[in-house]
C-alpha cells in the first residue's frame, strides 16, 4: 500500500519529517519530530529490518506521535520524536551513528535523542561524540533510567489497586512479572520489599533462576504466566502480548506493565474493558526514563525516583477516574486526554 507522506503529516499533526541518506556510510533512516509547541521532541533512535522504507516511514510516524503523547501525559516541557534507521547489510554502523549524531547537533536542540530497539550504550557512545542532546549511558548522563521506570510501574500499579479495592495492601497482592530483565527485576525487588507475592518468568532460564533465588520470588515457565490467578499480570518483556489468544487467558484483574505496546491493537485494549480487566497504559507508567532524561536535559538535575513515582501515580489516576467516570477503556482515554493536551499546548503556542 502507498504512504503519501504528507497526508499522513497532516493527519497526525507532525511538524517535519526528515529522510536521511548518508553516502559514506550507507546509513538509510528517518526522523520525525511530530510535536515541539512545548518543548523540544524526545525520543531514542530505533533500529530494525524493516521489509522497505514504506514500513520503516510508517514505524517512524506511529512511534513520534506516540512520544508526544507519552509527554504531554507525563506534563514535560517537551514533544514527541523518533529516529528510524533500516538495517541493511553492509551500513558501517560506527559512521552511521556519528552521521546521525551530527544531524542531532544540526537541529540545533529541537530534538533529543537516546536508546530504543537496536541501539544500546555502544551506538549511544557514537551520537554522543558528534552532539550533546543524546542520553549518555554512562555516569556523566541522567543514570537511574531502569530503576525510574521500575518505580512508575509499581507507582502505577498501586494506584490502579487502589481504585479498585480502596486499599494497596501489597500483602494479600500477586503479581505475576514477565520478563526479570533490567526494569522487571527492579520491580519484583520493590514489591517484594512491600510484602506482595511475586511470581516471574524470564526466556533466560540463568538469570531468572539468580533473580528468584536473590528475591525468594516464585518462577513460572514463561508462556505458562498468562495462566496464574493474581491481581496483576506485568508484562516487562516485550510488546504485543495482549492479544486475541492471550486476551481470554490472562487471569488477573489489572494489567500494568513496562512493555512498550502492550495491547497487539487497539481493540484489544476494549476486550479487556468488556472482560472486566483494568488496562493501565503502558506509556503512561512507562514514562520514568523518559521523566528522569528530560529533566536532566531541559533543567540540568536528576529528578529523584521517589517524584518520579509520584508523578507517574498522579498521572496514572487523572486517566484512570476518567476512564471510570465516562465509562470508556483507559487506553482510549489516555489517547484523548494526551490528544487534549497536545491540542492545548498547540493553542497556548499561537
Ligand atoms: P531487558 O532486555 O533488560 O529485559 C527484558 C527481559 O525479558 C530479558 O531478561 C528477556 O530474557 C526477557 N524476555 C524476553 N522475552 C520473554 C518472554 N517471552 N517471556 C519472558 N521473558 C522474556 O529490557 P528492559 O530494559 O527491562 O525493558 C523491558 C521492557 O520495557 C521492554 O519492552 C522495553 O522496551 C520497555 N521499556 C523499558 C524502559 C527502560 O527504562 N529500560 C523504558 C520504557 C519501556
Amino acid at each position: 500500500m502507498e504512504i503519501h507522506v504528507l497526508d499522513a503529516m497532516a493527519r497526525e499533526g507532525f511538524e517535519q519529517v526528515i529522510a536521511l541518506h548518508d553516502r559514506k556510510s550507507g546509513l538509510r533512516a528517518f526522523l520525525g519530530l511530530h510535536d515541539t509547541s512545548a518543548g523540544p521532541a524526545f525520543g531514542g533512535v530505533r533500529r530494525w529490518h524493516y521489509r522497505d522504507e514504506r514500513e520503516a516511514l510508517r514505524d517512524c510516524l506511529r512511534l513520534a506521535s506516540a512520544m508526544s503523547h507519552k509527554t504531554a501525559l507525563a506534563e514535560l516541557p517537551a514533544g514527541g520524536g523518533k529516529l528510524v534507521a533500516l538495517d541493511l547489510p553492509g551500513v558501517d554502523w560506527e559512521q552511521a551513528y556519528k552521521y546521525i549524531g551530527r544531524e542531532v547537533e544540526r537541529l540545533g536542540g529541537r530534538f533529543y535523542t537516546g536508546p530504543d530497539v537496536g541501539t544500546g550504550a555502544r551506538e549511544l557512545g557514537w551520537i554522543a561524540s558528534e552532539t550533546g542532546y543524546v542520553t549518555r549511558p554512562d555516569e556523566s548522563g541522567p543514570g537511574e533510567l531502569p530503576e525510574s521506570t521500575a518505580v512508575g510501574v509499581f507507582a502505577g500499579m498501586g494506584t490502579a489497586l487502589r481504585l479498585l479495592d480502596g486499599d494497596e495492601d501489597w500483602s494479600r497482592r500477586t503479581v505475576v512479572v514477565q520478563g526479570l530483565g533490567e526494569v522487571g527485576e527492579r520491580l519484583a525487588r520493590h514489591l517484594v520489599r512491600v510484602g506482595a507475592s511475586v511470581v516471574a518468568s524470564d526466556i533466560d532460564g540463568d538469570r531468572a533462576e539468580r533473580v528468584a533465588d536473590e528475591l525468594g520470588i516464585e518462577l513460572v515457565d514463561p508462556s505458562h504466566e498468562l495462566d496464574v490467578e493474581c491481581d496483576v499480570f506485568s508484562p516487562c518483556a516485550m510488546g504485543g502480548i495482549v492479544h486475541d489468544l492471550s486476551l481470554a487467558r490472562l487471569r488477573c484483574r489489572v494489567v500494568a506493565g513496562a512493555a512498550n505496546n502492550i495491547l497487539a491493537r487497539p481493540e484489544h485494549g476494549d476486550r479487556l474493558h468488556e472482560r472486566g480487566i483494568l488496562f493501565v497504559p503502558d506509556f503512561i507508567v512507562n514514562a520514568g526514563a523518559l521523566i528522569r532524561g528530560a529533566i536532566f536535559h531541559l533543567e540540568g538535575r536528576r529528578e529523584p525516583v521517589g517524584s518520579i513515582g509520584e508523578r507517574v501515580a498522579v498521572a496514572t489516576l487523572a486517566v484512570l477516574d476518567r476512564a471510570v467516570q465516562e465509562g470508556l477503556p483507559p487506553a482510549r482515554v489516555a489517547a484523548l486526554e494526551a490528544e487534549d493536551r497536545l491540542e492545548r499546548r498547540r493553542s497556548q503556542k499561537e
